[in-house]
């Protein structure tokens, strides 16, 4: 595996690769890499003949009192985990070669991509800017690796929606490919910001994903009698129950698989929830089937 922090070496490297005919396979990530990552990489080697995976912790989708300064940065450690597997190219650059223009890491950049609507909701409305940053670093990552196809984890759904739209409004030639949550046998969701949670929180934590299975029960056990209008006292209900468990829940809500507000005619369904435990943001979805009993 070859380690690339300048983008000039990198863009050399990718067209070598092209022009000898292969195909290249992109995962982006933050770093502090876990199994979640891994396999994100791994499904990357099955659909592609060269993987890049970047490391890079992007000062634009972070907010003012967020975690950037303490978001974990492993590069050594991550390298490691990435030469056991099937991992081409590490690009790991700097901010300055990121946002080379910006005095304080693209905040003040003039050129963003800012996201549709969708981008406005629930994450975006706890985060305001978020996905401003989300875009347009995957835009500035699609530029540099140029990958036939790219692969995001589903436990940032909204997130994913937002790349799946980005793709299709910029007329990006790269397949957009979603590999489901991968869980801890407790089934809390594997995410870099778990780094942050004590034993006995992550215990406690393990209560999020409890009561999306829940809620899904109740949504397919009644398929013929809930109406959407029930939909509301239902994420009541959770909310309630998560808070009582120590959470401090920013938003739990039912929506259609587009993040739409969901009709009655809505069958496939994304139960969506982020909530604190101490000052850590844990987010997490669950996918519903509500087919009709005959
Ligand atoms: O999901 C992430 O880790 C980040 O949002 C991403 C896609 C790597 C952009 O910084």
């Amino acid at each position: 595996m070859q380690i690339i922090h300048h983008i000039a070496q990198l863009r050399q490297l990718i067209a070598e690769h092209k022009s000898a005919g292969k195909s290249i396979g992109f995962v982006p990530t933050m770093g502090n890499l876990h199994q979640g990552h891994l396999q994100l990489v791994e499904l990357a080697s099955a659909q592609a003949d060269i993987i890049v995976c970047s490391i890079f912790v992007n000062p634009l989708q972070f907010g003012e009192g967020e975690d950037f300064a303490e978001y974990p940065r492993t590069l050594d450690a991550d390298a490691a985990q990435l030469r056991q597997i099937d991992c081409d190219i590490l690009f790991a650059p700097a901010v300055s070669d990121i946002y080379p223009e910006s005095s304080n890491g693209g905040r003040d950049q003039m050129q963003v991509i800012v996201p549709p609507e969708l981008a406005d909701i629930l994450e975006g409305a706890a985060r305001p800017g978020h996905f401003t940053g989300v875009a347009t670093i995957v835009t500035k990552l699609f530029n540099m690796v140029q990958p036939d196809k790219a692969i995001f984890g589903a436990k940032d759904y909204q997130q994913l929606q937002v790349i799946y739209k980005l793709v299709k409004d910029l007329c990006l030639p790269i397949e957009i490919i979603a590999h489901p949550i991968v869980r801890e046998s407790t089934g809390l969701a594997m995410s870099s910001r778990n780094a942050y949670l004590s034993d006995s929180q992550k215990q406690q934590a393990i209560a999020l994903f409890k009561t999306l299975k829940s809620l899904a029960t109740q949504l397919k056990n009644n398929t013929t009698k809930l109406k959407v209008c029930d939909y509301s006292q239902l994420e009541q209900d959770a909310i309630k129950q998560l808070d009582a468990q120590g959470f401090k829940t920013d938003y739990l809500c039912i929506r259609a698989r587009n993040l739409a507000l969901p009709t009655d005619d809505d069958k496939e369904l994304v139960i969506l929830v982020t909530a604190y435990l101490g000052t850590t943001r844990l987010l997490d979805n669950l996918q519903v089937s509500r087919v009709c009993k005959q």
